[in-house]
């Protein structure tokens, strides 16, 4: 499973990327939002920092809309994905889109089928929104194993990339589920490296290696 990071704070993204574990981004309206930047400029900044898929998101509402504006914004860089909300006019796009070589990301998937009409369009990737669905009482992961299992089921080369991720356990169960790909908050990707008994271990080695000069 790939790793990508869900957010719009450049200096966040700098220090995963340093990593080495980072193989795109994730932005939407609302991330961009808090940074108080134009969404251009922001999503160029990311593109000289990591070298992979960048998704950013239109906000037209009409399929002919949604076209030119996903045309527009594919052409602030080559790595730039146009992310796309789940409806019907958004399918159009979607499909329009692909046929041109447009690499698109179908956001807002709540359901399986959601996830399928979207790869039938010919998005990239879908996103299922984990969080979002637990946060009403229901299973987000299974709808991610469901997606995974009937796009390969079928062939369809649409990758699934598990989003609104909320915690270390939802990246674990990402993975288990077959998810291609998983967007990450900061906070969630930092939480990942940390173990109690790593820190520990670490403080008594340490302690340890004062008895000895290292060569
Ligand atoms: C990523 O593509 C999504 O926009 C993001 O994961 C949504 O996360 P949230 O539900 O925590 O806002």
């Amino acid at each position: 499973m790939r790793l990508f990071m869900d957010t719009a704070n450049i200096d966040e993204i700098r220090r995963g990327a340093a990593m080495g574990v980072i193989s795109g981004v994730t932005t939407n309206p609302s991330l961009v939002a808090k940074e108080g930047i134009q969404y251009k400029d922001r999503v160029l900044e990311i593109c000289e920092v990591v070298d992979g898929p960048i998704s950013a998101e239109g906000i037209a509402q009409t399929a002919d809309e949604l076209v030119e504006e996903g045309k527009r914004i594919a052409a602030w860089h080559e790595n730039v994905i146009v992310k796309v909300v789940m409806t019907e006019p958004g399918l159009e796009a979607i499909s329009r889109l692909s046929a041109e070589g447009i690499g698109t990301n179908c956001t807002l998937i709540f359901s399986a089928n959601q996830a399928l009409l979207a790869a039938r369009a010919g998005a990239t990737f879908v996103s299922p929104f984990v969080g979002r669905l637990d946060d009403g009482g229901q299973d987000g992961m299974e709808m991610v194993r469901e997606a995974v299992q009937i796009l390969e089921s079928f062939h369809l080369p649409t990758q699934v990339l598990a989003a609104s991720l909320r915690h270390t356990r939802h990246v674990t169960d990402a993975a288990l589920a077959g998810a291609h790909v998983a967007t990450i908050p900061s906070t969630v990707l930092f939480q990942m490296l940390k173990h109690p008994l790593t820190d520990s271990g670490i403080e008594r080695f340490l302690a340890d290696a004062k008895g000895y000069t290292a060569v």
